[in-house]
């Protein structure tokens, strides 16, 4: 059997990984600056995070939610605690698509209505309702077409208002900023506004904090900087520093029914334990703080730099929008450079790193993109 050949690969093997580091199998060592997507919230290989797995494994790894997990209870008051969101419900899942999925058919479920509200540039997945909600037609199949979706143009408050208006709308799913659509900060007065019409409608805000969340924008959800609370949040990704785990918090006013949601692997023993060890390291070594201070340093630095089209993003989730004559730029980096970062189509360059990266690992990257550009 082979590999079904969805990717275009690196001709990269790696074998090691540590903090911001990654060892190749020649041992070549690189600065990730990408997390593997976004994925790797408290470095590679965490001490605390490693052990915490390893303990458990060594207990029990996996059993169904036939039973009672305590380990759940103790993810939920955690993460309601870091989050601030502690009268929100936890409702655990293994991926970021997962998540929304479940948020927009709880939704459904909340207010009987079917319309969603989306907008341009957004991901949101590849499962069947996540990716109807997505805006890329080529990962659409004619199988997950729906006439339940309204695309809206992103941050625009006026259509949001017509929209509202013109259709029985179920909810809104919005990412606090927009990551696969190349870094676009949704604007507080929008998503105040999309606050105001989902309370004036009874519609459900759903804030997609896959990408966004964990505290990767110096807040824990990047939603947070408009002071409104949504109805649903979404995460995945940081969450479990690679080990897949999803989940959704839920407002209070949302009230479960038995089997309404349900999974098999969702909020397994294993996955507890790598999120709780997240949420300890977020916590015990201040990476939200960390994420603002790197973030703005970063940001800061970047807009000094000449040749670069637009810098964007808020924390450790910043788009670097490059002319066209200068898309190599990414590439020579990883090859030139040995530094890995992430890409959005045509010409940004996504920096997605851990949380924990120092000013120090910054630099090194930052001297890189200066020679990089100087030699162009
Ligand atoms: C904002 C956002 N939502 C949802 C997803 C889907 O997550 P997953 O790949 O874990 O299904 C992604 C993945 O890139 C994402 O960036």
């Amino acid at each position: 059997m082979k590999l079904f050949d969805v990717y275009p690969l690196n001709d990269i093997t790696i074998v090691k990984a540590e903090g911001s580091y990654v060892w190749d199998d020649t041992n070549q060592k690189y600065l990730d600056l990408y997390g593997g997507h976004a994925v790797i919230s408290i470095g590679h290989t965490h001490p605390h995070y490693v052990k915490r797995l390893e303990d458990q494994l060594h207990k029990v790894g996996f059993y169904s939610n036939s039973i009672k997990i305590p380990l759940q209870v103790e993810l939920a008051e955690k993460l309601g605690k870091v989050s601030g969101k502690e009268a929100y419900q936890l409702f655990l899942c293994n991926s970021g698509a997962e998540a929304n999925e479940n948020a927009l058919k709880l939704a459904s479920f909340y207010n009987g209505r079917k319309k969603i509200i989306t907008f341009k540039k957004g991901f949101h997945g590849r499962t069947s309702l996540a990716v109807a909600v997505t805006d890329n037609p080529n990962i659409v199949a004619p199988v997950n077409q729906t006439d339940n979706v309204i695309f809206l143009p992103f941050n625009d408050e006026q259509s949001l208002e017509n929209a509202f208006a013109q259709n029985d709308v179920s909810s809104v799913i919005v990412e606090g900023i927009q990551g696969v659509g190349g870094i676009n900060v949704a604007s507080n007065t929008f998503l105040q506004k999309i606050r105001s019409l989902c309370d004036q409608y009874n519609a459900v805000f759903i804030a997609d904090s896959v990408q966004c969340g964990y505290g990767r924008s110096g807040k824990f959800y990047a939603h947070d900087y408009s002071g409104v609370d949504a109805d649903i949040y979404t995460m995945a990704k940081g969450m479990g520093n690679g080990f897949p785990v999803g989940a959704i918090s839920i407002s209070p006013k949302i009230q479960p029914k038995h089997f309404m949601l349900g999974t098999t692997f969702g909020g397994n023993h294993l996955a507890c334990a790598a999120a709780l060890a997240v949420l300890e390291i977020i916590q015990q070594d201040e990476l939200i703080k960390n994420a603002e201070v790197v973030g703005n340093y970063l940001m800061t630095e970047l807009k000094k730099l000449s040749h670069i089209k637009e810098v964007r993003g808020v924390g450790l989730m910043i788009g670097i929008e490059l002319p066209e004559e200068l898309k190599m730029v990414k590439r020579n980096l990883l090859y030139n450079h040995k530094i890995f970062t992430g890409e959005a189509k045509p010409n940004v360059i996504r920096l997605l790193p851990a949380l924990n990266i120092s000013t120090l690992e910054a630099d090194i990257f930052l001297a890189a993109l200066v020679k990089e550009l100087k030699d162009i």
